[in-house]
């Protein structure tokens, strides 16, 4: 008549669940993406991601080192530039006195070698047209002519201070060419964390409203179609080839399973991106009462914890760094 085998056993008080719990989350997991904004007189908050700000260049030193003291793992930095600072090559990516390459400087002086700083290598937030590379004759996005751009981006990050980059263009062969950049460079020690299985998500749109793109149209023809699993394998393994250090799976809720497969199959660390829209559906969620925030927000980083990746990138890095200590 009564179960032979009880589970409930091991679930009966904290201390039994906290000495059971098969996954853990600590603050060194966390990495916090930054935006650092140029024109701006204040910080700004973006309407769709409550909490979450445009920095200034001087507000943003302060934040970052709150966010290192809070625990962080590291710290994701982009660039805003003024509208009228953009053009068709995303000149103000690669130019050293570019929003993004004046923040890297100044947080590498700030915080030397206390946190791991992060760079986003790509095109989307500089160009004109919002895509993530350079335009071909028939408008679009012409792969070869990009990595040449994300080369010399590489090469103004490295220079800027930044430990690691993160080429999140899905251009094909774009670490392999940032590779061979950084090193010709003499940054043979700078990294890369390559957003390796990137797809083309609606839950990026929040993200769009933080850098102000002036992106039309979508990003299919190079980032990943969310019906595929295998293809995302592959983009890992040529990463990986190509001399990443560290993979990456974005969005990270809605892909649960793909992070699994990239971290069974992964010899160096895996992370993932909690993105803008995950953070503004849980925030938005709260907001109307409608669900425990702090609850879900634990519960969201524990299960891509959980999925395999070892580092999450997420807005709420600082917040939940501070709580876990
Ligand atoms: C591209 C980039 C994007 C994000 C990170 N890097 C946007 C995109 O591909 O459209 C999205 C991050 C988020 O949504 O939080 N530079």
């Amino acid at each position: 008549m009564y179960p032979d085998v009880r589970p409930r056993r091991l679930r009966t008080t904290p201390a039994m669940r906290r000495l059971v719990a098969e996954t853990s989350l600590e603050p060194r997991h966390l990495v916090l993406p930054m935006f650092v904004a140029d024109g701006l007189d204040a910080p700004r908050e973006i309407p769709s991601m409550p909490g979450v700000y445009q920095h200034t260049p001087d507000s943003l030193p302060a934040a970052a080192t709150a966010a290192v003291e809070a625990g962080v793992g590291g710290l994701m930095l982009f660039g805003v530039p003024r509208a009228e600072d953009k053009d068709a090559r995303g000149s103000g990516g690669t130019d050293p006195e570019g929003v993004l390459n004046r923040a890297l400087r100044d947080l590498r002086a700030e915080l030397g070698d206390a946190t791991v700083l992060m760079a986003d290598t790509c095109l989307d937030e500089f160009t004109d047209h919002g895509h993530c590379g350079v335009l071909g004759a028939s408008g679009e996005v012409d792969n070869d002519a990009t990595l040449e751009r994300y080369a010399e981006m590489a090469v103004a990050q490295a220079e800027a201070g930044a430990h690691l980059l993160g080429p999140s263009g899905m251009m094909d062969g774009q670490v392999a060419s940032i590779r061979a950049a950084l090193d010709a460079a003499g940054h043979q020690d700078v990294g890369q964390i390559a957003y390796s299985a990137k797809y083309a998500s609606a839950f990026y749109g929040p993200f769009r409203d933080a850098v102000g793109s002036s992106l039309e149209g979508d990003r299919r023809t190079y980032q990943q179609d969310p019906a595929n699993r295998r293809e995302a394998l592959r983009e890992v393994d040529l990463d990986l080839a190509e001399g990443a250090d560290l993979v990456m799976v974005k969005p990270a809720m809605s892909y649960l399973d793909v992070l699994r497969e990239v971290a069974d199959r992964s010899d160096v660390p895996v992370a993932a991106y909690q993105i803008s829209g995950e953070y503004a559906m849980i925030t938005a969620a709260a907001q109307n009462g409608w669900i425990d925030r702090d609850a879900a927000i634990l519960e969201s980083l524990t299960s891509i914890r959980r999925a395999g990746a070892d580092i999450v990138l997420t807005y709420w890095a600082a917040e939940v760094a501070g709580r876990l200590t």
